[in-house]
């Protein structure tokens, strides 16, 4: 594998970063992942947007072009083989001389990526498709879930909660019994044929396949969509529920808690809207 570490490729095997980083002691960094099919990346432009909005928020002065990251992802890609890849990209605020907490004024930031080999883009069919097993519990992270941070103990201390049981992913709800997201991807329901998801606030990453998704449903306009509130018992009522995610785009849920989704079996509008990205995500 070659990564790219502060403008270098290199094997991965020679990627030295300090234990003094920020990024190591702290998880005080930024991360983004981008899928990319032979060659062609989903979403970059938005991903790009993501990025540079968190690191503005935890005052990270990069100021990198798309130009830029373009340049990185498709080295990357070049040099990794292509195929079905995610590309990782890292910026922590960089190694200071002493483990203080406030931000230091004088430091690098530390930039990092690398590729890593993704499944294949979903095929909308209902009959070849993975049902995703979730449980879901109380969402215990923190109140800024809009910032993709690469402080991610929160989140996989409850991915873990679910995979320990044997499940795919877990649902988080808020104290007022509503969902937020999964522990790595947003969340959906439909119930009447419409699709309804969370609103973007602090309790949720702002999914770029979320964007996308919500976009190219609403140009074709045969599948209505509701930003909103939704609640664990519309959730358990649900007639399906999806996840979406850069590596899974939309993941039909056949299981909650132990109970069927709907009939248990992959739902027709999950069917519907994966063909609809499939064909618009480029
Ligand atoms: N996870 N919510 C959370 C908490 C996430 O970690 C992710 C992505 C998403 C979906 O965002 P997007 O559609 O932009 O991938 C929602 C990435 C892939 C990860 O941590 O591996």
């Amino acid at each position: 594998t070659t990564v790219y570490l502060n403008g270098e490729y290199l094997p991965m095997s020679e990627a030295k970063i300090s234990p003094m980083d920020r990024g190591f002691l702290f998880g005080d960094g930024i991360y983004e992942v981008i899928p990319s099919y032979d060659g062609k990346l989903v979403g970059f432009g938005p991903h790009i947007d993501r990025m540079k909005e968190g690191l503005g928020f935890i005052e990270i002065g990069l100021n990198h072009s798309h130009e830029q990251w373009r340049e990185i992802c498709e080295g990357l890609i070049e040099k990794n083989g292509g195929g079905n890849l995610g590309i990782y990209l890292h910026v922590s605020r960089g190694a200071d001389s002493k483990r203080f907490h406030a931000y230091p004024n004088d430091v690098a930031p530390t930039v990092f990526g690398f590729a890593f080999e993704i499944p294949p883009a979903p095929v909308a069919d209902k009959a070849k498709a993975k049902g995703y097993k979730v449980s879901s519990t109380e969402d215990l992270r923190w109140k800024r879930c809009n910032i993709k941070s690469t402080a991610l103990l929160g989140n996989v201390m409850h991915f873990q909660q679910g995979y320990a049981a044997g499940n795919n992913e877990i649902i988080l709800y808020n104290a007022e019994g509503e969902m937020t997201e999964g522990s790595a991807c947003n969340a959906y329901i439909v119930k009447d044929g419409v699709v309804i998801t969370p609103p973007l606030d602090n309790q949720i990453l702002p999914g770029i396949t979320r964007l996308m998704l919500l976009d190219i449903l609403r140009k074709d306009g045969s599948i209505p969509v509701e930003e909103r509130t939704v609640t664990m018992d519309e959730v358990r009522n649900a007639d399906e529920i999806w996840l979406t995610s850069s590596s899974k785009e939309i993941a039909p849920v056949i299981a909650l808690d132990g109970n069927p989704v709907g009939n248990g079996e992959i739902g027709d509008v999950w069917q519907k809207a994966q063909a609809l990205y499939s064909a618009g995500k480029f």
